[in-house]
Order: C-alpha cells, then sequence, then structure tokens
C-alpha cells in the first residue's frame, strides 16, 4: 500500500479541492484534479516498473537512458475511472486500454447492494502489468467483481490498483481479495464507511460529480 496522503506534497491540495463542497461545483475543475492525480500517482508508481536500456541517437551524439517495460494495460471502471484514466494515459502514453463498467444495484432502496458488471472491453492481460483506476475504493467490492470479471482475458504478472481515496475498510478488503503481487496507489484514506458504503468524509460521489 502506497498512501500518498502521508507525505507532504501538491497531491494533498488537489485532493483538498476535490473534497471542497463549494469547489466541487466547478466540475471541469474537479476531474482535472482528478486527471492530475492520476498523473502523479501513474508518475509515483513508475518507478517501481522493470526498466530496459536503450540506446538514442541525437543530433550530436548518442546516449545510453533506461525506459520502462512497454507491456502495460490501463483499464478503468467506468464511470467515475475515466478521468483518472486520461490522467494515466497522459503519462503511459504507450499503453493498452481496457474499460469495464460497475454500478451499485440497490435492491428496494435499503443498504444492500450488489456491484453489477455488465461491459468489458480488453487486450490480453496476460503476463502484462495492469493499472486498475476507480477513484473510489469504498467496500472494495467494485475493484474485487471487476477484477474477477477481467480474468478470462489473462492473468497478469502485476497489478497496480490506482485510487484518489479510499476507506480503511476497502483497503484492507482489497488487500485480502487481490493476489500478492498486487500494489495500491492511493492519495488519500479515510476512517470510515457508512452503512451504504460511503467514504465518511470522503468527497461525495466521484461519478456524480464529474458527469452528473
Ligand atoms: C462508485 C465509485 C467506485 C465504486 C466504489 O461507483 O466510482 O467505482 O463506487 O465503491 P465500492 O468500493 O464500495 O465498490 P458508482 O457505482 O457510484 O458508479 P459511477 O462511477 O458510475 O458513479
Amino acid at each position: 500500500i502506497h498512501n500518498l496522503a502521508l507525505e507532504n506534497s501538491l497531491l494533498n491540495q488537489f485532493v483538498l479541492e476535490l473534497r471542497d463542497v463549494e469547489m466541487q461545483k466547478d466540475t471541469l475543475r474537479f476531474r482535472k484534479n482528478i486527471e492530475r492525480i492520476g498523473e502523479v500517482l501513474g508518475y509515483e508508481l513508475s518507478k517501481t516498473l522493470a526498466y530496459e536500456t536503450k540506446m538514442v541517437q541525437t543530433p550530436l551524439g548518442t546516449k545510453k537512458m533506461t525506459v520502462p517495460e512497454k507491456e502495460l494495460v490501463l483499464c478503468s471502471i467506468l464511470r467515475a475511472g475515466l478521468p483518472l484514466h486520461q490522467g494515466l494515459l497522459n503519462y503511459f502514453d504507450k499503453a493498452e486500454n481496457a474499460f469495464i463498467s460497475a454500478y451499485r444495484d440497490h435492491k428496494n432502496d435499503d443498504d444492500d447492494f450488489e456491484v453489477v458488471v455488465n461491459y468489458l472491453a480488453a487486450p490480453s492481460l496476460q503476463n502484462k502489468i495492469l493499472i486498475l483506476a476507480d477513484p473510489m475504493l469504498a467496500t472494495g467490492k467494485t475493484l474485487e467483481n471487476t477484477f474477477k470479471a477481467m480474468k478470462k482475458h489473462g492473468i497478469p504478472k502485476q497489478i497496480h490498483i490506482v485510487s484518489v481515496i479510499g476507506s480503511k475498510q476497502g483497503v484492507a478488503y482489497a488487500k485480502e481479495v487481490f493476489p500478492e503481487n498486487t500494489h495500491l496507489w492511493i492519495a488519500a484514506i479515510d476512517e470510515e464507511l457508512s452503512n451504504r458504503g460511503y467514504i465518511i468524509p470522503g468527497l461525495g460521489d466521484a461519478g456524480d460529480l464529474s458527469y452528473g
């Protein structure tokens, strides 16, 4: 678990703006802040990838450089994953991409809900590095169910979950249900989860705040 909230950085300013009920009215800024967090977390996780050496020809000579391995698949969970996905794609511009849908089905408006997955478009994941983007990790059910659905596209050699905000409980749940070779990159972890599965104090519903 890489909890980036523990370090003082500009990242905290982006998270503060996402939480602020007044600033949330500026939906363009809300989406942009999620995108910027995707860029920051993507950069942090890039430091843990495997690198290969390449020679580059400049106009005046040659230079040995290292570049990260290429077999990356970015997968975002609709809807709220989209701006986070864009931030990651700004940096991992050569990655393949996958999209998966998930929504909470509240039966009879009680507190119980099921997470329903009904759309998935993905390249082969076999032996690749999977970066799974969802800005909210509340109960962890969405991540669990989407990952289960993705398994028919192959087993990745490493998984990086990228998220903006999680509950303590959701983070612990993800740790339980994901394989050992999984890293979580997250910008904030809050203590509480409500009966309806909302992170408290959190920031609200990132899908609604991004897309209405
Ligand atoms: C929200 C959020 C996550 C999920 C997290 O999605 O964007 O995908 O809930 O909750 P969990 O960890 O308890 O599963 P929502 O179902 O509201 O869909 P949306 O992104 O389309 O708004």
